[in-house]
């Protein structure tokens, strides 16, 4: 059951020497692959990194969290920025009518950096943690990064920036899962968001 699966995950930072196997790596960029996206755009590309120097560099430019230098394979999920000639712009300014003024007069390269199609390529992750665990690998995702250094530290084009870092490998220790809130504290019915809802 998907529920079993989801309780057993937990962000996982130390791992062993061991390599993944190409067909598992394979399966988890093909969990990717099939995310939904908004207008089905995909506008991703996956970075296989699983060359260890790299892998340093990438832990430096990750505000040197040392840990991520354990892991066996880092996969970079890069989008592609939505331009104002491709109507990002409009669209941020349908969802906020409120702010169309402002959003209009964002300078481009701000509003360009800002407005990124991130959050799609929080699915693609979602999909790519979880295949991994099914076949026993942890992973954390790291999103404390500068960006432009990782991007020039992959030849990206200017078009695209790396969003998201995932770094996954064979756990060294049992999983902790991590304490979550309860439902009652995060659900409301309907138009009910009360003052204690809030808290
Ligand atoms: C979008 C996102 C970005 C994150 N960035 C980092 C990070 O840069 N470094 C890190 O050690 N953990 C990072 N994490 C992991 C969170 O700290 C972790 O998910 C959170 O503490 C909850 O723990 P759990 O994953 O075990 O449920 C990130 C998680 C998410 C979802």
């Amino acid at each position: 059951m998907l529920l079993d699966l989801l309780k057993k995950r937990s962000s996982v930072r130390n791992f062993i020497d061991k390599d993944i196997p190409d067909e598992i790596i394979n399966y988890i960029l093909e969990a990717g692959r099939i995310s939904p996206s908004g207008g089905n755009e995909q506008p991703w590309k996956f970075g296989v990194i699983n060359n260890q120097e790299l892998i340093r560099k990438i832990s430096e430019i990750a505000y040197n969290q040392k840990w991520i230098r354990n892991a066996n394979l880092l996969i970079v999920l890069c989008t592609y920025i939505v331009s104002d000639e491709r109507g990002g712009r409009d669209i941020q300014k349908a969802r906020f009518p409120e702010l169309e003024h402002e959003i209009e007069k964002m300078d481009k390269e701000l509003y360009s950096k800002l407005n990124q199609e991130e959050h799609q390529t929080k699915i693609v992750g979602t999909h790519m943690v979880l295949a991994a665990l099914e076949h026993g690998i942890g992973s954390t995702w790291v999103s404390y990064f500068k960006v432009d250094q990782l991007s020039k530290l992959l030849g990206l084009p200017e078009s695209y920036i790396p969003a998201e870092i995932i770094a996954f490998g064979y756990p060294n220790d049992e999983m902790k899962v991590t304490k979550k809130k309860s439902i009652d504290e995060i659900i409301f019915y309907n138009s009910e968001f009360t003052e204690e809802t809030e808290r």
